[in-house]
Protein backbone atom coordinates (compact mmCIF):
# COMPACT_ATOMS: atom_id res chain seq x y z
CA UNK A 1 0.00 0.00 0.00
CA UNK A 2 0.86 3.72 -0.24
CA UNK A 3 4.22 5.29 1.97
CA UNK A 4 2.56 7.74 4.53
CA UNK A 5 3.95 10.80 3.19
CA UNK A 6 5.51 12.86 6.15
CA UNK A 7 6.35 17.49 6.57
CA UNK A 8 8.54 17.92 8.56
CA UNK A 9 7.81 21.61 10.66
CA UNK A 10 11.49 22.12 13.19
CA UNK A 11 14.55 20.34 12.70
CA UNK A 12 16.39 20.97 16.03
CA UNK A 13 17.64 18.28 18.10
CA UNK A 14 14.75 15.85 17.37
CA UNK A 15 13.94 16.69 13.87
CA UNK A 16 17.46 15.37 13.54
CA UNK A 17 16.52 12.28 15.38
CA UNK A 18 13.42 11.82 13.35
CA UNK A 19 15.17 11.53 10.22
CA UNK A 20 17.86 9.57 12.13
CA UNK A 21 15.16 6.86 12.99
CA UNK A 22 12.91 6.36 10.28
CA UNK A 23 16.54 5.97 7.99
CA UNK A 24 17.87 3.04 11.26
CA UNK A 25 14.38 1.59 11.58
CA UNK A 26 12.69 1.88 7.99
CA UNK A 27 12.00 -2.05 7.15
CA UNK A 28 11.34 -2.36 10.95
CA UNK A 29 8.71 0.26 10.75
CA UNK A 30 7.31 -0.45 7.31
CA UNK A 31 6.70 -3.60 8.24
CA UNK A 32 5.48 -3.03 11.73
CA UNK A 33 3.09 0.17 9.92
CA UNK A 34 2.26 -1.74 7.02
CA UNK A 35 3.40 0.52 5.20
CA UNK A 36 6.14 2.86 4.68
CA UNK A 37 6.80 6.15 6.28
CA UNK A 38 8.44 8.54 4.57
CA UNK A 39 9.26 12.07 5.45
CA UNK A 40 8.80 14.04 1.91
CA UNK A 41 8.88 17.59 3.16
CA UNK A 42 10.85 19.99 5.64
CA UNK A 43 10.67 23.09 6.71
CA UNK A 44 13.03 25.50 9.53
CA UNK A 45 14.23 28.78 10.19
CA UNK A 46 17.85 28.03 8.66
CA UNK A 47 17.98 26.12 5.71
CA UNK A 48 21.86 25.80 5.25
CA UNK A 49 22.75 24.82 8.93
CA UNK A 50 24.54 21.46 9.16
CA UNK A 51 22.52 18.84 10.70
CA UNK A 52 24.45 15.84 10.28
CA UNK A 53 21.46 14.61 7.73
CA UNK A 54 20.99 14.43 4.46
CA UNK A 55 18.24 17.27 3.49
CA UNK A 56 18.65 16.93 -0.22
CA UNK A 57 16.27 14.20 -0.84
CA UNK A 58 13.25 16.46 0.83
CA UNK A 59 10.99 19.09 -0.46
CA UNK A 60 11.93 22.24 1.52
CA UNK A 61 9.54 24.80 2.38
CA UNK A 62 10.24 28.07 3.00
CA UNK A 63 7.20 28.91 5.10
CA UNK A 64 6.85 26.18 7.57
CA UNK A 65 2.90 26.97 8.08
CA UNK A 66 2.59 26.33 4.34
CA UNK A 67 3.45 22.84 4.92
CA UNK A 68 -0.21 21.65 5.40
CA UNK A 69 -0.74 22.96 1.42
CA UNK A 70 1.82 20.53 0.24
CA UNK A 71 -0.16 18.35 -1.99
CA UNK A 72 1.30 15.14 -1.54
CA UNK A 73 2.11 15.70 2.76
CA UNK A 74 -0.46 13.48 4.34
CA UNK A 75 0.66 14.48 7.74
CA UNK A 76 2.89 17.06 9.61
CA UNK A 77 4.84 17.07 12.53
CA UNK A 78 5.78 19.59 14.85
CA UNK A 79 8.87 20.14 16.10
CA UNK A 80 9.32 23.82 16.43
CA UNK A 81 7.90 24.37 19.90
CA UNK A 82 6.01 27.71 21.47
CA UNK A 83 2.27 27.78 22.62
CA UNK A 84 1.71 30.54 20.18
CA UNK A 85 3.25 31.61 17.23
CA UNK A 86 4.25 29.62 13.63
CA UNK A 87 3.32 26.34 15.66
CA UNK A 88 0.06 27.25 16.51
CA UNK A 89 -0.74 28.70 13.04
CA UNK A 90 0.51 25.46 11.21
CA UNK A 91 -1.66 23.40 13.55
CA UNK A 92 -4.83 24.61 12.69
CA UNK A 93 -4.10 24.93 9.01
CA UNK A 94 -2.93 21.39 9.21
CA UNK A 95 -5.86 20.04 11.01
CA UNK A 96 -8.50 22.43 8.85
CA UNK A 97 -6.99 21.19 5.70
CA UNK A 98 -7.86 17.99 6.73
CA UNK A 99 -4.58 16.30 7.42
CA UNK A 100 -3.57 14.13 10.92
CA UNK A 101 -0.79 16.40 13.07
CA UNK A 102 1.86 14.92 15.30
CA UNK A 103 3.63 17.24 18.07
CA UNK A 104 6.12 17.54 20.68
CA UNK A 105 4.60 20.99 21.76
CA UNK A 106 3.91 20.59 25.50
CA UNK A 107 3.33 24.25 25.48
CA UNK A 108 0.86 24.55 22.61
CA UNK A 109 -0.94 21.35 24.10
CA UNK A 110 -1.17 22.73 27.23
CA UNK A 111 -2.76 26.09 26.41
CA UNK A 112 -4.27 25.51 22.98
CA UNK A 113 -5.20 21.29 23.71
CA UNK A 114 -8.95 21.52 23.60
CA UNK A 115 -9.52 23.50 20.64
CA UNK A 116 -7.32 21.51 18.55
CA UNK A 117 -8.89 17.76 19.91
CA UNK A 118 -12.00 19.37 18.77
CA UNK A 119 -10.72 20.81 15.62
CA UNK A 120 -8.85 17.51 14.83
CA UNK A 121 -11.81 15.22 15.68
CA UNK A 122 -14.20 17.52 13.38
CA UNK A 123 -12.19 16.88 10.32
CA UNK A 124 -11.50 13.24 11.30
CA UNK A 125 -8.12 13.20 11.71
CA UNK A 126 -5.57 12.16 14.39
CA UNK A 127 -3.71 14.86 16.72
CA UNK A 128 -1.08 13.05 18.71
CA UNK A 129 1.54 14.07 21.24
CA UNK A 130 3.19 10.95 22.86
CA UNK A 131 6.27 12.88 22.68
CA UNK A 132 5.34 15.98 23.99
CA UNK A 133 4.97 14.33 27.80
CA UNK A 134 7.95 12.62 29.04
CA UNK A 135 10.05 12.33 26.06
CA UNK A 136 10.72 8.62 24.77
CA UNK A 137 8.11 7.07 28.30
CA UNK A 138 5.13 5.89 26.53
CA UNK A 139 2.98 7.58 29.51
CA UNK A 140 0.44 9.35 27.38
CA UNK A 141 -0.48 5.53 25.68
CA UNK A 142 -0.14 4.22 28.91
CA UNK A 143 -2.57 6.22 30.20
CA UNK A 144 -4.47 6.45 27.15
CA UNK A 145 -4.94 3.09 26.17
CA UNK A 146 -3.47 0.41 28.67
CA UNK A 147 -5.23 2.05 31.61
CA UNK A 148 -8.00 3.10 29.49
CA UNK A 149 -10.46 1.01 31.44
CA UNK A 150 -9.77 2.38 34.90
CA UNK A 151 -10.61 5.16 37.27
CA UNK A 152 -7.58 7.21 38.23
CA UNK A 153 -7.15 8.31 41.48
CA UNK A 154 -3.47 10.16 41.14
CA UNK A 155 -0.98 10.85 38.61
CA UNK A 156 2.29 12.46 39.48
CA UNK A 157 5.72 12.01 38.83
CA UNK A 158 9.07 13.82 37.25
CA UNK A 159 8.54 16.00 34.85
CA UNK A 160 11.49 17.44 34.00
CA UNK A 161 14.59 16.46 33.59
CA UNK A 162 16.38 19.75 33.72
CA UNK A 163 15.36 19.78 37.92
CA UNK A 164 16.08 16.21 38.15
CA UNK A 165 19.56 16.39 36.86
CA UNK A 166 20.29 19.67 39.20
CA UNK A 167 18.43 18.03 41.80
CA UNK A 168 20.74 14.81 41.96
CA UNK A 169 23.91 16.85 40.96
CA UNK A 170 22.98 19.15 44.20
CA UNK A 171 22.82 15.96 46.53
CA UNK A 172 25.20 14.39 44.97
CA UNK A 173 27.91 17.11 44.92
CA UNK A 174 27.01 19.55 47.21
CA UNK A 175 26.99 22.34 44.84
CA UNK A 176 25.18 25.17 43.71
CA UNK A 177 22.23 25.81 41.60
CA UNK A 178 23.62 28.01 39.37
CA UNK A 179 26.59 26.09 38.30
CA UNK A 180 25.07 22.85 37.78
CA UNK A 181 22.40 24.66 35.65
CA UNK A 182 24.97 25.85 33.00
CA UNK A 183 25.45 21.87 32.87
CA UNK A 184 22.05 21.18 32.29
CA UNK A 185 21.89 24.14 29.41
CA UNK A 186 25.01 22.53 27.70
CA UNK A 187 23.70 19.14 27.51
CA UNK A 188 20.80 19.97 25.44
CA UNK A 189 17.55 19.14 27.57
CA UNK A 190 17.07 22.25 28.65
CA UNK A 191 14.27 24.38 27.18
CA UNK A 192 15.44 27.47 24.69
CA UNK A 193 14.00 29.68 27.88
CA UNK A 194 15.47 27.59 31.06
CA UNK A 195 13.10 29.55 33.07
CA UNK A 196 10.56 27.35 31.81
CA UNK A 197 11.62 24.64 33.14
CA UNK A 198 13.86 26.06 36.59
CA UNK A 199 10.40 27.51 37.47
CA UNK A 200 7.92 24.40 36.82
CA UNK A 201 6.32 25.66 33.92
CA UNK A 202 7.87 22.93 31.80
CA UNK A 203 6.58 20.36 34.17
CA UNK A 204 3.29 22.53 34.19
CA UNK A 205 2.65 22.31 30.83
CA UNK A 206 3.13 18.37 31.08
CA UNK A 207 0.87 17.91 34.05
CA UNK A 208 -2.25 19.70 32.51
CA UNK A 209 -1.87 16.95 29.62
CA UNK A 210 -1.48 14.14 31.52
CA UNK A 211 -4.02 15.47 33.86
CA UNK A 212 -6.94 15.71 30.86
CA UNK A 213 -5.84 12.36 30.33
CA UNK A 214 -6.26 10.55 33.63
CA UNK A 215 -9.31 12.83 34.47
CA UNK A 216 -10.73 13.73 31.20
CA UNK A 217 -10.53 18.01 32.05
CA UNK A 218 -10.05 20.09 29.28
CA UNK A 219 -6.17 21.00 29.55
CA UNK A 220 -6.01 24.26 31.08
CA UNK A 221 -2.04 25.87 31.96
CA UNK A 222 -3.73 28.34 33.91
CA UNK A 223 -5.35 25.17 36.46
CA UNK A 224 -1.95 24.22 37.43
CA UNK A 225 -0.47 25.96 40.33
CA UNK A 226 3.34 26.05 39.92
CA UNK A 227 6.51 26.78 41.60
CA UNK A 228 10.53 25.94 40.96
CA UNK A 229 13.72 24.87 41.83
CA UNK A 230 15.37 27.92 42.11
CA UNK A 231 15.16 29.04 45.68
CA UNK A 232 16.72 25.75 46.74
CA UNK A 233 20.32 25.58 48.55
CA UNK A 234 22.75 22.77 48.89
CA UNK A 235 22.09 23.06 52.75
CA UNK A 236 17.90 22.13 52.35
CA UNK A 237 18.98 18.84 50.27
CA UNK A 238 21.70 18.06 52.77
CA UNK A 239 19.31 18.65 55.96
CA UNK A 240 16.71 16.33 53.79
CA UNK A 241 18.75 13.94 53.00
CA UNK A 242 19.53 13.40 56.72
CA UNK A 243 16.29 13.06 57.53
CA UNK A 244 15.71 10.32 55.03
CA UNK A 245 14.33 12.19 52.08
CA UNK A 246 15.60 13.19 48.85
CA UNK A 247 14.07 16.93 47.31
CA UNK A 248 12.18 16.28 43.67
CA UNK A 249 10.32 18.37 41.83
CA UNK A 250 7.46 16.48 41.14
CA UNK A 251 3.48 17.49 39.57
CA UNK A 252 0.44 15.66 41.05
CA UNK A 253 -2.73 15.58 39.65
CA UNK A 254 -5.54 14.46 41.70
CA UNK A 255 -9.08 13.78 42.20
CA UNK A 256 -10.32 15.31 45.36
CA UNK A 257 -12.91 15.96 46.99
CA UNK A 258 -12.86 19.46 46.25
CA UNK A 259 -12.15 18.58 42.06
CA UNK A 260 -9.32 18.04 40.16
CA UNK A 261 -6.02 19.21 42.34
CA UNK A 262 -2.76 20.17 40.10
CA UNK A 263 0.27 21.21 41.37
CA UNK A 264 4.07 21.59 40.46
CA UNK A 265 6.08 21.94 43.38
CA UNK A 266 9.64 20.49 45.42
CA UNK A 267 8.46 17.57 47.47
CA UNK A 268 10.32 15.79 49.81
CA UNK A 269 10.39 12.21 48.55
CA UNK A 270 10.84 9.45 51.12
CA UNK A 271 13.89 7.24 50.21
CA UNK A 272 12.59 4.31 49.69
CA UNK A 273 9.91 5.40 47.43
CA UNK A 274 10.59 4.66 43.77
CA UNK A 275 10.93 7.88 42.42
CA UNK A 276 13.35 8.68 45.03
CA UNK A 277 15.76 6.36 42.77
CA UNK A 278 15.15 8.47 39.82
CA UNK A 279 18.08 10.42 39.15
CA UNK A 280 19.83 12.39 36.40
CA UNK A 281 18.11 14.17 33.36
CA UNK A 282 15.29 10.69 33.66
CA UNK A 283 11.74 11.17 33.70
CA UNK A 284 9.42 9.01 36.14
CA UNK A 285 5.63 8.86 36.32
CA UNK A 286 2.87 6.54 38.85
CA UNK A 287 -0.55 6.22 38.02
CA UNK A 288 -2.61 4.73 40.63
CA UNK A 289 -5.75 3.21 38.56
CA UNK A 290 -8.45 1.24 40.79
CA UNK A 291 -8.13 -1.81 38.92
CA UNK A 292 -4.54 -1.82 37.59
CA UNK A 293 -2.98 -0.79 41.07
CA UNK A 294 0.07 1.35 41.02
CA UNK A 295 1.53 2.03 37.94
CA UNK A 296 5.57 3.20 37.30
CA UNK A 297 6.45 4.60 33.90
CA UNK A 298 10.03 5.45 33.96
CA UNK A 299 13.03 6.68 31.33
CA UNK A 300 14.55 9.16 29.51
CA UNK A 301 12.40 12.48 29.07
CA UNK A 302 14.42 14.27 26.58
CA UNK A 303 17.28 14.16 23.75
CA UNK A 304 16.93 13.11 20.26
CA UNK A 305 16.66 9.64 20.23
CA UNK A 306 14.40 9.14 22.99
CA UNK A 307 12.00 12.04 21.67
CA UNK A 308 11.96 10.92 18.38
CA UNK A 309 11.08 7.02 19.37
CA UNK A 310 7.94 8.79 20.53
CA UNK A 311 6.85 11.33 17.65
CA UNK A 312 7.56 8.08 15.01
CA UNK A 313 5.53 5.75 17.38
CA UNK A 314 2.67 8.19 16.49
CA UNK A 315 3.26 8.45 12.70
CA UNK A 316 3.22 4.71 12.97
CA UNK A 317 -0.23 4.96 14.96
CA UNK A 318 -1.46 6.97 11.89
CA UNK A 319 -0.32 5.27 9.22
CA UNK A 320 -2.18 2.17 10.64
CA UNK A 321 -5.35 4.27 10.13
CA UNK A 322 -5.88 4.85 13.95
CA UNK A 323 -7.84 7.99 14.43
CA UNK A 324 -9.32 8.03 18.07
CA UNK A 325 -9.90 11.26 19.90
CA UNK A 326 -6.71 12.80 20.95
CA UNK A 327 -7.40 12.75 24.39
CA UNK A 328 -9.00 10.36 26.53
CA UNK A 329 -12.32 10.64 25.64
CA UNK A 330 -14.10 13.11 22.73
CA UNK A 331 -13.05 16.67 23.30
CA UNK A 332 -17.14 17.50 23.58
CA UNK A 333 -16.92 15.26 26.80
CA UNK A 334 -13.87 16.67 28.76
CA UNK A 335 -14.68 18.87 31.23
CA UNK A 336 -13.94 22.09 32.58
CA UNK A 337 -10.90 21.76 35.46
CA UNK A 338 -10.99 24.24 38.31
CA UNK A 339 -8.37 27.19 38.10
CA UNK A 340 -5.72 26.99 40.76
CA UNK A 341 -5.75 28.99 44.06
CA UNK A 342 -2.77 29.40 45.02
CA UNK A 343 0.87 28.83 44.04
CA UNK A 344 2.88 31.11 42.01
CA UNK A 345 3.82 30.99 39.09
N1 LIG B 1 13.24 20.85 29.07
C1 LIG B 1 12.61 19.58 29.19
C2 LIG B 1 13.22 18.85 30.37
C3 LIG B 1 12.80 18.81 27.90
O1 LIG B 1 14.23 19.30 30.90
O2 LIG B 1 12.67 17.85 30.81
C4 LIG B 1 11.77 17.76 27.62
O3 LIG B 1 10.48 18.29 27.53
Amino acid sequence: SEALRVGLAGLGTVGGGVIRLLDANRELIARRAGRAIEVVAVSARDRYKDRGVDLTRFAWVDDTTALAQQADVDVVVELIGGSDGPALTLARSTLNAGKSFVTANKAMLAHHGYELATAAEAARVALKFEAAVAGGIPVIKGLREGAAANAIGRVYGILNGTCNFILSKMEAEGRDFAEILAEAQALGFAEADPSFDIDGVDAAHKLSILASIAFGTRPAFDTVAASGIRHLLGADIAEAAALGYRVRLLGLAEDGPDGLFQRVHAHLVPVDHPLAHVTGSLNAVVAEGNFVGRLLFQGAGAGDGPTASAVVADLIDIARGEYGPPYAMPAASLVAAATADSGER
